[in-house]
């Protein structure tokens, strides 16, 4: 299967990427293509290059309030040191916007770039290793809590008081056995999938903006501590080189474990999903996949559509296959889970699938009878619809299906809008049941213009999907 990365390892090079030049055409395209633009320009341009093994020394924060699952909110504020050696903060919030720090983790250790990873194609992998970590929590009532949490996993002698810093692991915990970071479901697995982008903004050369994205973590917090991650977290920004558009970045580089970053308080945008949404990078799908998104969200009749470009490289650009998707969606109520998301249920009842390369055509010729489309009549860059053969069982995807959704709106440090929905379960399945509907979210969609106002030509909906897939096709 083409997607696996066997006989693709990346000699250590330069590895010239795609474009995103969002800004400059924005306002000037036509209504009619806009949308297909912003996704074409992901991989036209030149406008990436990515360094492996990436030198990652330096200061590097996020550029905004982070979810992971459980949920989690959270800022990072990390250093990494030409030695190797680093000092990674992370602060912990009550809150959807980070206004209110709870809790906040000083990690240090040392981490060491290797190969090109097999995992994720366009990854580099690491070794790290933990020296310390504390803890310092920020409110009485958060103490007690924490106690409570770690009395479980260790024995934690001291009364712990709110502004004092207590160590969870030291130097010696290989000896020690001590390790009270366990009560935290806490885990730095996030180092041993690296990757570095270099992005040119507004096509200037001389205006470099630097990234470093660090492995996922797993959706599931008892697997976290053994996740060997498949895909990315959203990246964090060099400080060197981030926009001056980022208060967010300024605010979180400045903080330190005794002063936690307190992000600016705001409501949450009201959840106007009406129109059209383009990603606005290549994605990385756990499970080897890369792919770009568009979705439609029409009025009339909440009728969704979809569209799912999958490629084969990491800068999306070899494409393998794609998908469109339609059907219903309705919106439920706010969560009471996640602060900030509101669900959403979504069923897909037709389904467009196009071979685009000779691996994925022939694979689905091999398959026989009802299963997908017509029997032995893929042709290459030939779209079929599988919606009377129920889907395709080629792909895993059986029709129709619902998925459980989780959505947010948000905004990016340019203005402009943005749409996340709920990152995929790490095992691969689909979260076609209530109880498994996210706690976090994928990279977010940026809003644009289609001319295409009727639901049967062009759009989109969310990525249960594209896993199914995977695992249909690996
Ligand atoms: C590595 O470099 C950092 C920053 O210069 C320094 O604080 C630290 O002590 C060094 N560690 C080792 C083991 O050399
Ligand atoms: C995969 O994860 C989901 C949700 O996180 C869980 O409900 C399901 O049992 C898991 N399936 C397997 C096979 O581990």
């Amino acid at each position: 299967w083409s997607n696996l990365p066997a006989g693709h390892l990346l000699p250590p090079h330069l590895v010239r990427s795609s474009p995103v030049l969002l800004e400059k055409s924005y306002g000037k395209l036509s209504r009619h293509n806009q949308c297909h633009f912003m996704l074409k320009h992901l991989q036209d341009g030149d406008q990436i290059s990515v360094h492996m093994p990436p030198d990652i020394a330096g200061h590097w924060v996020s550029d905004s309030c982070e979810v992971r699952s459980g949920p989690e909110f959270l800022t990072r504020s990390y250093h990494f040191y030409s030695n190797h050696t680093f000092q990674a903060l992370q602060f912990y919030y009550r809150d959807n916007h980070c206004t209110e720090p709870i809790y906040s983790l000083l990690v240090q250790g040392s981490v060491h770039p290797r190969q090109a990873s097999w995992v994720v194609r366009g990854g580099t992998e690491a070794d790290y290793q933990l020296s310390r970590v504390h803890l310092i929590s920020h409110n009485p009532s958060v103490a007690k809590e924490l106690q409570e949490k770690l009395e479980q996993s260790c024995d934690l002698q001291k009364h712990m008081e709110p502004g004092l810093s207590y160590e969870l692991l030291a130097d010696d915990f290989e000896h020690s056995g001590r390790d009270c970071s366990r009560g935290l479901d806490f885990s730095m697995q996030e180092l041993r999938l690296l990757r570095m982008e270099k992005r040119h903004r507004h096509g200037d050369p001389t205006l470099e903006a630097e990234e470093l994205f660090l492995g996922d973590v797993h959706t599931e917090r008892a697997q976290r501590r053994l996740h060997r991650p498949s895909g990315y977290q959203p990246p964090l920004q060099s400080v060197k080189t981030y926009d001056d558009s980022c208060v967010t970045c300024q605010i979180i580089s400045a903080a330190d474990l005794h002063n936690p970053p307190v992000l600016p308080s705001q409501n949450d945008r009201p959840l106007r999903l009406y129109g059209n949404w383009v990603s606005s990078r290549c994605e990385v799908r756990p499970g080897v996949l890369f792919l770009t998104r568009h979705f439609a969200f029409h009025e009339d009749g909440n009728v969704w559509e979809g569209h799912y470009y999958h490629f084969s490289d990491p800068v999306c650009r070899r494409p393998t296959f794609s998908i469109s998707a339609r059907g219903h969606f309705s919106q439920g109520v706010p969560s009471t889970t996640v602060m900030g998301g509101t669900e959403f249920t979504f069923t897909v009842t037709h389904m467009k699938v196009t071979p685009m390369d000779m691996a994925t055509t022939s694979l689905l010729n091999v398959f026989s009878g009802n299963e997908c489309g017509k029997q032995g009549s893929w042709r290459l860059g030939v779209q079929q619809d599988v919606t009377f053969t129920s889907g395709c069982a080629a792909l895993g995807i059986r029709l129709p299906h619902t998925e459980y959704e989780l959505f947010r709106m948000g905004r990016d440090s340019a203005g402009h809008s943005l749409l996340f929905n709920g990152q995929r379960p790490t095992n691969g399945s689909s979260p076609n049941q209530p109880h498994k509907r996210a706690t976090s979210y994928q990279p977010p969609l940026i809003r644009c213009m289609s001319s295409q106002k009727g639901a049967t030509t062009t759009s989109h909906k969310p990525d249960s999907l594209c896993h199914s897939l995977v695992s249909g096709l690996a």
